[in-house]
């Protein structure tokens, strides 16, 4: 019944990119029940990407309620409820009427690359790295709110008064869920503190500086809370749950596959693709092109950094073929394509269709297909497309070597293309080492919820969490290392191509 049940469920909901999601875990660290609901894509023009930060709100509210009615419980009988959210993405709302004052910038949008440019000056794009871990890019929140502050008639005056709200998704959900205008709790975790731009990897607070050169008001800020404590108590459906675990999705995956010591690492392969590396307690500074990012906080225990490989388009790759080239009808039709020839035909797709993030940061790359002959056909095309997502993974492997020597024995991986054998395939061929996926492929769920079940006793230690992780599939590297080796030549000259084409 009801009673013996209590307190050994806890619910993650995870607000992404395109949808929001909310599982619910059992004690074993099992789903109990998922429901998901997409929110609408807003593209005033080419290069701008919005969401109705008012909507993604609503959204939330209804899988929490759908994910409770499948599960069968009620609201009290949850231990607490992890936060984990699509990162960089900017809302600014008024904190008297609980209103967002625009939609929310997303994180793929490309509308400050000027500004960044205009930032970094004569220091260039390296200028906020020494503090932020994070080289001038519109990928990043800081910049977002300085173009909504100079671009929103009336709102840097009401952002000075303290009448605005800055956040990133986990504040305007912690906020929300915790009451809004009726005492509403304005925090942020360092994970997702760490993707604005605005936080001094050192000190784990706002830079005083940086905010200063980006013209940015402390009193819109929320406060820097570690990813593992309560921030409050959840008013409405969830009335009564402590909220108890924030943290940025790629990191919340970090969490869920247990990447807890140094040299761990994993790649969830989604819209795009994020590979992070566990540096432990000392941030790892990058000089080939990767952030360093905050892992993880335990309530009072020292942050644990990570080196980030973030490459914006992956699994979108495959979406344009699908909706823009019409070649495919549905994501899954593309394995049995590509696997219908023996090999890419000599083309190569470089998806910079926003730049390219990792380990470039080059906003004037676009798009090429190089190697295009008489003798391709859609399929060599289908197979370009796959090979895209492991070559952009195996630069940003050969940088986190670079970087901080580690090199990799294994990568675990997680997220909706790791169904995909043919790339796993490929990714451990051109990685050179094996590719393993864990039985709950859901880590960026299963994270929150590990955090806010350690923030609430649920669960006492990281051990124990270790205990529930179980390999489902391992991939092991085939491909001759002389064939690896001049693909990758012929991959990273498509990727010069792509260059130059956008001031
Ligand atoms: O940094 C962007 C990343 O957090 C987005 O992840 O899975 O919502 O596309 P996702």
């Amino acid at each position: 019944g009801a009673a013996d049940k209590a307190g050994t469920y806890t619910a993650a909901i995870d607000q992404g990119t395109t949808s929001s999601r909310c599982i619910v875990f059992n004690q074993d660290g099992a789903i109990v029940a998922v429901d998901q609901r997409e929110h609408r894509q807003i593209f005033p023009k080419p290069g701008w990407v919005e969401h109705d930060a008012t909507e993604i709100w609503s959204k939330v509210q209804a899988v929490v309620a759908g994910a409770l009615a499948k599960a069968g419980l009620r609201a009290d009988e949850l231990s607490a409820v992890g936060i984990t959210n699509q990162r960089e993405t900017t809302v600014l709302w008024d904190r008297t009427t609980g209103k967002p004052v625009h939609n929310a910038v997303v994180w793929q949008d490309t509308r400050t690359s000027a500004l960044c440019r205009e930032l970094g000056g004569a220091d260039g794009q390296d200028r906020f790295r020494a503090a932020t871990g994070l080289p001038l890019a519109s990928y990043f929140s800081g910049p977002k709110a300085a173009w909504l502050l100079d671009n929103v008639p009336g709102l840097r005056r009401r952002a000075e008064l303290g009448e605005i709200a800055f956040g990133t998704v986990d504040s305007w959900l912690i906020w929300n869920l915790t009451g809004g205008t009726d005492g509403g709790a304005h925090v942020t975790d360092v994970t997702n503190a760490s993707r604005t731009m605005l936080m001094n990897l050192e000190t784990l607070q706002w830079d005083a500086s940086v905010l200063a050169a980006m013209n940015l008001p402390e009193a819109m800020l929320p406060e820097i809370r570690s990813s593992a404590e309560v921030y409050g108590t959840a008013v409405g459906p969830l009335a009564g749950v402590p909220v108890a675990s924030a943290l940025g999705d790629q990191q919340a995956a970090v969490f869920g596959q247990t990447c807890f010591g140094v040299g761990e690492a994993k790649n969830t392969y989604g819209t795009g693709s994020f590979l992070l590396l566990n540096t432990g307690e000392r941030p790892v500074a990058s000089k080939s092109g990767l952030l360093t990012t905050v892992g993880y906080r335990l309530g009072g225990d020292a942050a644990v950094y990570c080196l980030e490989g973030s490459i914006a388009i992956t699994g979108a790759l495959v979406q344009w073929f699908r909706d823009q080239l019409g070649i495919i009808r549905s994501a899954d039709e593309i394995e049995p394509l590509a696997a219908s020839v023996a090999d890419n035909g000599g083309a190569y797709i470089v998806p910079a269709f926003s730049g390219l993030y990792a380990p470039y940061w080059r906003s004037d790359a676009r798009g090429v297909v190089t190697g295009l002959t008489r003798y391709v056909t859609k399929a060599h095309l289908a197979r370009a497309v796959l090979e895209a997502t492991s070559w952009q993974t195996r630069e940003v492997v050969d940088a986190m070597y670079q970087d901080s020597g580690v090199r990799l024995t294994s990568l675990k991986v997680d997220g909706g293309m790791t169904v995909n054998n043919l790339l796993m395939q490929h990714q451990a061929d051109v990685l050179g080492v094996p590719v393993i996926r864990p039985v709950i492929a859901e880590t960026t769920c299963l994270g929150a919820a590990y955090a806010a079940g350690l923030a609430t006793g649920v669960w006492q230690d990281l051990d124990e969490l270790r205990a529930h992780w179980r390999r489902d599939t391992e991939w092991t590297p085939r491909m001759a290392a002389d064939e690896r080796e001049r693909e990758y030549g012929n991959w990273r000259k498509a990727v010069e191509r792509s260059f130059g084409w956008h001031e």
